[in-house]
């Protein structure tokens, strides 16, 4: 099997063509994209046509284990939405907040950055009115670093408060004591391209091509 991640109950793993239905059905739920980019749905011909095949072409260019993976259920496949791990992000179905679902694979994303990946630092940006988001990168072990306030092409509603950035050094988190029990990765290949890749700060959310 391909690369994956199991948590207790999702399981990441690297997106393929099967998955366009129900990302277009995530990325087209206004409700989903209430605080992202531009505050409104995408179409769906926009994410068969570009949004999933950029995220399968970065796979190519991605240190192995990087990118924006699918979660799903591990008891029975059912899609919960995607995470990505270059910047710390998330976009989960509706039904399914409310559940952990988010804290549980960011904090998975997390200790793998640190351990597997040996990056130094994870760090993530939302919107400062985002309040969900904001709790689920404080349960995961981020801290508020600064609150800035970026041009953005389109007004959405609570911009006014600016945007802001989280991060943990992985010394931060070693102390905080923070390691998921029972976190399991597998991946095809044994060879580790890891390594040099660090996240980067630059957008409202975790740059999603569009
Ligand atoms: C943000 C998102 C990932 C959260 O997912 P989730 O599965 O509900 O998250 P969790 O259940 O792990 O935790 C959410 C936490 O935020 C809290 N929370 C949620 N809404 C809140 C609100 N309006 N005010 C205060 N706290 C809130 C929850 O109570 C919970 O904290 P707790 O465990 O201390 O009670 C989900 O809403 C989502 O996918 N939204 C659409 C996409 C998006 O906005 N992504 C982030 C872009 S930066």
């Amino acid at each position: 099997m391909a690369w994956h991640l199991a948590t207790g109950r999702l399981l990441m793993r690297r997106f393929t063509a099967a998955d366009a239905d129900w990302l277009a059905a995530l990325h087209g739920d206004p409700a989903v994209m209430r605080y992202i980019d531009d505050g409104r749905p995408v179409p769906g011909d926009v994410v068969r046509a570009q949004t999933l095949p950029a995220i399968l072409g970065e796979y190519g260019e991605l240190p192995d284990g990087l990118g924006f993976f699918a979660a799903t259920e591990k008891a029975g496949g059912r899609p919960i939405g995607w995470r990505g791990t270059a910047e710390l992000g998330y976009r989960l179905f509706p039904a399914e907040w409310g559940r952990g679902f988010a804290t549980e694979g960011a904090r998975a994303l997390v200790q793998r950055a640190f351990t597997e990946l040996q990056l130094d630092r994870v760090v993530a940006t939302t919107m400062t009115v985002h309040i969900a988001s904001r709790r689920v990168l404080e349960m995961a072990g981020l801290s508020l670093v600064r609150t800035f306030f970026a041009e953005w092409p389109t007004y959405i509603e609570g911009a006014e408060h600016g945007d802001v950035e989280y991060a943990v050094t992985r010394q931060a988190w070693q102390e905080a004591g923070l390691p998921v029990a029972g976190l399991t990765v597998s991946r095809a290949d044994a060879g580790s391209r890891a390594g040099g890749h660090q996240p980067s700060s630059r957008s409202r959310s975790s740059p999603m091509p569009k």
